[in-house]
């Protein structure tokens, strides 16, 4: 069981690497591809969702510091999420494409999102040192 967990929350946390290339796209004056960046961030939510159960399956311990600085970490992640896919829907709503103001919404998002995950990956490759 633990094993499995294990696996599944190593496996399921690379899904996250996808949307790296979005904030840096969304700099660009057009966002093409926009439809699959929507479904890329819905498929880092369910991921969001994955590593959190497997990730208090392989440590359900509520009683370390540790487990909240990571759930926390998971909020304002889910939160980056959240905001990217909010500005994606506003930039296909609008009618002039060229709408600058949802773009850089998700920029801001994706950068925020970047440095969330790379701090989350730095933590769980040092779980035990801490
Ligand atoms: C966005 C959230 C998360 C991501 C991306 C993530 C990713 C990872 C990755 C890639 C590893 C493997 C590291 C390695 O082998 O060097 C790992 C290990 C681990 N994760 Fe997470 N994780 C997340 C959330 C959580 C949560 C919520 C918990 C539980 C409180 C957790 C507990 C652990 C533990 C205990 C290990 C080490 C297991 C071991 O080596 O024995 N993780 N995580």
């Amino acid at each position: 069981m633990w094993t499995a967990a294990f696996m599944m929350h190593r496996a399921v946390s690379i899904v996250f690497l996808i949307l790296i290339p979005l904030p840096f796209l969304a700099l660009k004056k057009a966002l093409y591809g926009a439809r699959f960046w929507k479904r890329a961030i819905l498929a880092a939510n369910i991921s969001l969702l994955v590593v959190l159960v497997s990730g208090l399956l392989i440590y359900p311990s509520f009683q370390e510091g540790k487990t909240w600085i990571v759930l926390i970490l998971i909020a304002a992640m889910g939160g980056t999420l959240g905001m990217m896919s909010k500005g994606i829907k506003q930039y296909l709503a609008e009618a002039e494409p060229e709408g600058r103001q949802p773009l850089k919404k998700v920029t801001v998002a994706g950068i925020a999102y970047i440095i969330i995950l790379v701090v989350i990956l730095a933590f769980m490759t040092n779980w035990y040192a801490f």
